[in-house]
């Protein structure tokens, strides 16, 4: 059903920077029209500035204009699914809530989870409300 997403998160992923990790990560991100924004990891020399490719492909969705999304798939080199890290989760929990996340091992295997199986008890801007 998401063999597109997931050929093309595999794709971003060889566009990946990331010398110091050796860790290449690619993410595609669609959109409810069917629209794929693609992403890869971009490290820099200060490592705490690298991006991950997640947020890559969602900030180039939302700079787009972009509002609505429908999943997410997110390739690496693991041998085993590698799950988006905290940060990401909690950034695609803010502007997706609960879409399909597909993940794709090294070997081209994929799982489909969904974003809140990996983020429960989620924070949002519920929680800012002042009233
Ligand atoms: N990375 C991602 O791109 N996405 C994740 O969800 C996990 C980590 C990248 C960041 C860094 O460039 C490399 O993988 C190793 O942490």
């Amino acid at each position: 059903m998401w063999q597109e997403l997931i050929d093309r998160a595999l794709e971003a992923k060889l566009k990946a920077i990331a010398p110091f990790s050796r860790f290449p990560v690619g993410a595609a991100l669609m959109t409810d029209s069917g629209i794929i924004y693609e992403g890869c990891n971009i490290e820099s020399s200060s490592y705490g500035l690298t991006m991950c490719a997640e947020r890559v492909a969602l900030f180039k969705a939302l700079s787009s204009g972009e509002r609505q999304f429908s999943a997410i798939a997110i390739a690496s080199n693991a041998d085993q699914f590698c799950p988006p890290c905290g940060a990401c989760r909690q950034v695609l929990w803010d502007f997706t809530r609960g879409i399909p996340v597909i993940l794709i091992s090294k070997s081209g295997r994929s799982i489909q989870y969904n974003l809140a199986d990996f983020f429960p008890h989620a924070f949002d801007e519920g929680f800012l409300s002042h009233e």
